[in-house]
């Protein structure tokens, strides 16, 4: 069983593919990417839809039929690099992680067959049906109560921080099986995980992140330990009974590893898939209080925000070997940014593109969740929450509206895309938990 680390830090910068198109100025960390990736993505599809960013180093695909070839052929296309920071760390957040105990592994996301086929067996199995239906009637609480407390907060509120940042990550800890004694501490050491990996996050930040990094990684370890001793009826448990079962067929490093890297996967990206999926369904007039109206459009309407507006608009790969993409040669080692965002936006495939439609019929055609042997293993998850957050917002607060002139910030990353802050405002409706009230129609 071989192991590999968790993250690498690269320094190497291969040249751009022999007579591939050379782009001197994109970069996702631009001003006019960050506000708009996606005006800036339909004209770099219609011009010149493989090219090197010379900026990042990589070569950039922005067409579904490429991205979907890449993530296909497994084979030639790792994905060794997803996990590694996009820009170098500095010395003190790298001291920080190197003592001798914070020794997670790749386990999943940038691990390579034939260890991701065996890990990643035992981990799908923990993601059943079975723990789908533990977790709905939590999640479902959870999210009445949030809303709950917003509304008696009163309007203006931050959705971010009063139900999108919290939902996710409480939903995750007990999918894992944290005592929510804990939960002050692990939201803590688990946000702004993306700014360390993927954002440009100053020296302080870096420190700051890397000894939360750190401090997770030691409660991972003795959490583990202890659902050893006293196993509950959680994913860790599972994961620990396949361990014990077969040590050979999943270390015990393994288990810990997973467990520290699920927090960070299926966490603050959920966030933005809610908060993104309210903007697109508050923007458009009619759109909220027909959903208010008929709540059983709600799943293809979260497949659209995924499509339309996704929280993750690109992922990476490298090539193994000499080989060949969309007629150019693409030399070993090559560094690959596919643009998720700009291939779910491709007029190939989906009509209209930049409209945000919840009636598309081939909504579920996004590739937002990847494709092939790393396809999210949290999907049903994460439909799971943004269905029931739709359907708790749209019953308790059908006159809900953005408020009015407001400004989105976006944190400048490589990955991810979600707003800072999302204010919303609404009536002075009455929580029914459960008794739908009849549907609203009006914005304030
Ligand atoms: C809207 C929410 C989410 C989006 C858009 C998303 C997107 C993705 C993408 C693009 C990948 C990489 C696929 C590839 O390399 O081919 C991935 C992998 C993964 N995701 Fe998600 N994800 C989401 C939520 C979650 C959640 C809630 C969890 C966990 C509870 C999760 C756990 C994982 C894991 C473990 C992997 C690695 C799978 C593997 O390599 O076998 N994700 N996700």
């Amino acid at each position: 069983m071989a192991e590999e680390a968790y993250y690498r830090l690269r320094t190497e910068r291969p040249a751009a593919p022999n007579g591939c198109p050379v782009d001197h100025g994109f970069s996702p960390f631009s001003e006019n990417y960050v506000a708009d990736p996606y005006t800036v993505l339909r004209d770099l599809r219609a011009n010149s839809p493989l090219f090197y960013a010379e900026k990042l180093g990589c070569l950039v695909l922005t067409r579904m039929e490429d991205v979907a070839e890449v993530f296909r052929r497994s084979d030639v296309f790792g994905a060794a690099n997803v996990q590694d920071p996009v820009l170098p760390i500095c010395d003190g957040a790298a001291e920080i992680l190197s003592v001798i105990d914070y020794d997670p592994i790749a386990v999943l996301s940038n691990r390579a067959p034939p260890d991701h086929t065996r890990i990643r067996k035992h981990t799908h199995a923990g993601f059943s049906s079975r723990r789908m239906k533990v977790m709905e009637p939590f999640i479902r609480r959870r999210c009445e109560a949030l809303v709950e407390t917003m509304r008696r907060n009163g309007a203006p509120a931050d959705f971010v921080a009063a139900l999108g940042h919290p939902l996710p990550g409480e939903t995750i800890f007990r999918f894992i099986g944290f005592p929510e004694a804990d939960d002050q501490d692990l939201k803590d050491w688990t946000t702004n995980r993306l700014a360390f990996t993927w954002g440009m996050a100053s020296e302080k930040e870096q420190i700051a992140i890397a000894k939360k990094m750190l401090a997770y990684w030691r409660y991972c370890v003795a959490f583990v330990a202890e659902r050893q001793r006293n196993p509950g009826d959680d994913f860790t448990s599972e994961l620990l009974g396949a361990h014990a079962a077969d040590p050979d067929d999943l270390g015990y490093r393994e288990v810990v590893s997973v467990v520290y890297g699920l927090s960070f996967a299926g966490h603050e990206i959920v966030s933005n898939l809610l908060s993104n999926g309210l903007i697109n369904l508050l923007s458009a007039p009619g759109l909220w209080p027909e959903i208010c109206r008929n709540p059983a459009l709600i799943p293809n309407a979260v497949e659209e925000v995924l499509r339309c507006n996704s929280p993750q608009t690109s992922w990476r790969r490298v090539a193994l070997e000499d080989t060949e993409l969309a007629g150019y040669k693409i030399p070993a080692g090559t560094q690959m940014f596919l643009s998720l965002g700009s291939a779910n936006h491709d007029e190939s495939l989906f009509d209209d593109p930049g409209t945000f439609d919840i009636h598309r019929t081939n909504a579920r055609a996004h590739i937002s969740f990847g494709r092939g042997i790393h396809f999210c293993l949290g999907n049903r998850l994460a439909m799971l929450e943004a269905t029931i957050a739709l359907e708790t917002l749209t019953r308790e607060l059908p006159s809900l509206a953005l408020v009015a002139d407001q400004s989105f910030s976006y944190v400048p990353n490589f990955t991810f895309r979600g707003p800072d802050e999302l204010w919303l405002t609404w009536r002075g409706e009455q929580c029914t938990t459960g008794i739908g009230p009849p549907p609203g129609s009006g914005r304030q």
